[in-house]
């Protein structure tokens, strides 16, 4: 049995869940017409330009993709305004997390992190026997205090999401200012900025002005989130060329396929479509947060294109309710918010159906 060379760090993780396809649910609970707000995606669905490119690249199918990922790197660098040596390309920035981790983390390293937060952190660093050092956020926000206590020699990395997913609050710059004074120079600082694009606070944290000032950080982004791309998993990383050198080296050549690349380079000229998303995001929360409001749930004000609102009854008995209304949403209860759900924004139709379906659920309509 290959059991026995698994190592227990590995044969004890629980695997992240995957949701069910929509149409096996559908399936199962004999409804049609479902709508999920369950992952935090586009509503919009794919930006146009992003789809126009695919369609020209098919054709390329037959060749590898190029492995350099040179004309997205162009292009994010011009978006960005840095050289396209501080970037490093990902099958997701999921698979940014799972570079940093392999080039840091051996057996018995600790990698700090709140709780909540984005749960691949803690897979990805278990499946390497990395210790997890978790600390609990506090009123909705990373406890920068104690997560700077918590780092010792063997601390390789620390993630902060910001915005935290599952809570949607960001950081402001001046309490990472003073989080990062005089961090030792051991250890890298992830700022995962994965839904970066939808923050309006202006005085969330800026990771360029650390990184011009030579911390050791790095920022995470993704296509997945404002640009509709998360079918094609392409995220990128930012930080300077020393740091990105050695991510190269634990990249795999072919990492983004050809239709990733193009589509991503494309929508990042689709301003419109960008625009558009930002605007249904806010206009959406808005309309959640009045509804919330007028049924007494209360809510965590977010940053994000999601909202976690308490509903006050068992998180996985209002998700299943839920579901028998055809509204799929995302039940925090494995993340030990036991009468909370996370909900996409989705487009004022299917905010205005959430609302509906959650008003009969609990009974307040
Ligand atoms: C905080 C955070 N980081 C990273 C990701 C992963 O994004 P990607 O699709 O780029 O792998 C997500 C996705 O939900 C997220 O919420």
């Amino acid at each position: 049995m290959i059991k026995k060379h698994v190592p227990d760090y590995i044969q004890t993780l629980t695997p992240y869940p995957p949701g069910k396809p929509i149409e096996e649910l559908e399936r199962e609970l004999g409804i049609t017409g479902s709508i999920k707000l369950a992952s935090n995606e586009n509503p919009l669905g794919p930006s146009p330009k992003a789809l126009a490119a695919i369609e020209k690249r098919t054709k390329d199918l037959h060749r590898y993709p190029d492995g350099s990922s040179y004309y997205l790197k162009e292009r994010l660098s011009q978006h960005l305004g840095v050289g396209s040596d501080h970037l490093v390309i990902g099958n997701g920035s999921n698979e940014i997390i799972e570079f940093l981790i392999r080039l840091l983390v051996r057996v018995g390293d600790e990698v700090v992190m709140g709780d909540p937060s984005f749960i691949v952190y803690r897979l990805i660093n278990q499946a390497v026997g990395g210790k997890n050092v978790i600390i609990p956020l506090k009123d909705w926000n990373f406890d920068l205090d104690a997560m700077k206590a918590a780092i010792t020699d063997r601390t390789r990395l620390v993630f902060i999401d910001c915005p935290n997913n599952p809570v949607g609050t960001t950081v402001k710059q001046s309490d990472f200012a003073r989080f990062m004074e005089g961090l030792p120079e051991h250890l890298l600082v992830v700022l995962d900025e994965a839904y970066q694009d939808f923050v309006t606070d202006t005085n969330a944290v800026n990771f360029f002005s650390f990184m011009d000032k030579g911390h050791t950080v790095i920022s995470l982004r993704t296509f997945s989130k404002a640009y509709g791309l998360s079918g094609l998993r392409v995220g990128y990383g930012i930080a300077a060329p020393g740091i990105m050198s050695m991510l190269e080296r634990v990249r795999q050549p072919f990492n983004i396929n050809s239709l990733a690349q193009a589509a991503a380079t494309a929508a990042l000229d689709d301003e419109q479509f960008l625009q558009h998303t930002l605007s249904i995001t806010r206009e959406g929360l808005s309309y959640l947060y009045g509804q919330f409001e007028e049924m007494g749930l209360s809510y965590v004000p977010s940053q994000t294109n999601f909202v976690l609102v308490d509903v006050g009854r068992p998180a996985n008995e209002v998700y299943q309710a839920m579901l028998r209304e055809g509204v799929i949403v995302r039940s925090m209860a494995s993340y030990g918010l036991k009468t909370y759900e996370r909900i996409t924004v989705g487009t004022m139709k299917e905010n205005e159906r959430f609302i509906r379906a959650l008003k009969k659920v609990l009974d307040k309509g």
